[in-house]
């Protein structure tokens, strides 16, 4: 049966005005499936942003510029009497605990990444990251979510955010699961938007099929957007939640809940309760995290690969590293700051430019094309980028082995080896806290790899009331 679903004239002139007639190109061949897709796709994008974003990102690359007096930002350090700037944990820890006992906070995950360092085909959150139990990362925050919810009276709610990458995976592995036991109408998974990839020589909009524009995910700053277009902050004033936990997917020792760090966001004498950050000290310079830096009395990241090598590799009189802190990526967020930014009609985060393969075709003849190297240009926000625009903004020192353990490389630095390791040593650390000895091999190391369960404990003073050996035997995979 021959196709009938005409083009509308006023988008062929609309497509014509911004440069990208290729877009149509084959559209007289499509079957009216096709062409019903590609239309979609056409009115789900910003068409008319598309030349700007071309002139400002494709032809040119956007040269970072240091802002005027940039200083390293200022921190709660870990240990809360360090001279440096002493805080009183224990009125944080119960301000923190007084929100979630009373049912306000909720779980935020960024979940829609494409991780392509990893190599697993899959949403990253499905990978098997328990050092010894091999529970998927998803399942290693449930269980924290679950613990927290039992201790706090209250059902903690998650927002999870896909794309559309991964969206239809992520919800029936957590179907598969059966939620790994939370409520299912407690956890909410909503997409991000996207952006098109462009080609990096002709700043032409890249095609993945005859009927398909070739897209990414707008990044986790586009988290902002999609939390107010998906309901999700409609459904968190429902529940009466005002703040939000964010954390990211590929951290499996992340505390998906931190009472002393919410406690501290919404000190009215410290911060705005706006967003808030968790940072670590850097272990050496060219670690690959961004860093937290102040201006004109505003905190912001600035990405490793944007700020100069020079400051990065500064050190202060005692050897520290001068701009030390690091970021994990976890933040506080209150839902009304989210919402303001999203409602608001002049918000809107800048873009960062990646240059990648993308898998295309030639939109003259249609022939595959996989590229060997960066063909194109993707374009995503970053959620720090939001930091700026808080009235005040706090952020905090955390521990390494506490709770930075990420999976982003298949090996080597960031990969599954080293999460393992980080949760050993994180187990052994707490077991040694109540008594119990773990062996260790020549070089200092646990020799035994450990992995503690959040229905055991969450932090290390819950394990005084678990039953737990009296001994880790040599050589021994434990799970408690
Ligand atoms: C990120 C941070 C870096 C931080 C480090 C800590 C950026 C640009 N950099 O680096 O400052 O020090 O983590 O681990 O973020 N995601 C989405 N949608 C997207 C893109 C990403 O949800 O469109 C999610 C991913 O699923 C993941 C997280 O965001 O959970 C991080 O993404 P990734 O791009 O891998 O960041 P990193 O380079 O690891």
């Amino acid at each position: 049966m021959p196709a009938t679903i005409a083009l509308p004239a006023e988008l062929v002139a609309r497509i014509d005005r911004v440069g990208q007639s290729h877009i149509l190109a084959a559209y007289d061949r499509l079957t009216d499936a096709e062409r019903a897709s590609l239309l979609a796709q056409l009115q789900s994008l910003n068409l008319e942003e598309i030349p700007s974003l071309i002139e400002s990102y494709v032809r040119h690359k956007p040269s970072f510029t240091l802002p005027a007096g940039l200083q390293p930002a200022p921190y709660f350090p870990n240990n809360p009497a360090a001279s440096q700037r002493s805080w009183d944990q224990a009125g944080a820890r119960a301000r923190g605990l007084e929100l979630i006992n009373s049912g306000k906070v909720a779980c935020f995950t960024v979940a829609g990444g494409q991780g392509t360092r990893l190599g697993y085909d899959g949403p990253k959150g499905c990978y098997p990251a328990g050092g010894v139990s091999r529970k998927p990362l998803f399942q290693l925050f449930a269980e924290q979510i679950a613990a927290w919810s039992r201790r706090s009276g209250h059902v903690i709610p998650w927002y999870i955010m896909t794309s559309p990458l991964n969206h239809d995976a992520t919800v029936a592995f957590f179907t598969r699961h059966n939620f790994f036991g939370l409520p299912a109408e407690s956890i909410m998974c909503f997409q991000q938007g996207v952006m098109p990839s462009f080609d990096m020589t002709t700043g032409r909009v890249l095609m993945s099929s005859p009927s398909e524009i070739a897209t990414n995910p707008d990044g986790h700053g586009g988290s902002i957007a999609a939390l107010h277009k998906s309901g999700a902050i409609t459904d968190m004033k429902r529940r009466g939640i005002t703040t939000l936990s964010y954390f990211q997917v590929d951290n499996a020792t992340v505390r998906v809940i931190d009472p002393a760090f919410i406690g501290l966001h919404s000190s009215p004498a410290d911060s705005s309760a706006e967003m808030s950050s968790k940072m670590i000290p850097k272990a050496y310079p060219e670690e690959k995290l961004g860093l937290f830096c102040s201006s004109g009395g505003r905190i912001e990241v600035i990405e490793y690969s944007d700020l100069p090598m020079e400051l990065q590799r500064e050190r202060m009189p005692d050897g520290s590293l001068r701009f030390l802190a690091g970021s994990i990526a976890v933040h506080v967020m209150g839902v009304a700051f989210v919402e303001r930014l999203a409602t608001d009609p002049a918000f809107s985060l800048p873009f960062h430019r990646a240059e990648k393969k993308v898998p295309c075709i030639d939109p003259a003849t249609g022939a595959r094309i996989d590229p060997a190297a960066p063909n194109g240009i993707k374009l995503e926000r970053f959620v720090f980028d939001a930091l700026p625009l808080c009235r005040a903004s706090i952020v905090y020192e955390t521990d390494r082995i506490e709770e930075f353990a990420p999976i982003k490389n298949a090996s080597g630095v960031d990969s599954p080896e080293s999460c393992t390791k980080l949760q050993t040593l994180r187990a052994a650390r707490w077991l040694r806290s109540v008594g119990i000895d773990v062996p260790l091999n020549d070089a200092g190391e646990p020799d035994c790899t450990i992995e503690i369960s959040a229905s055991t404990a969450l932090e290390p003073s819950d394990l005084s009331s678990a039953r737990l050996p009296r001994t880790v035997p040599r050589g021994s995979s434990l799970v408690l």
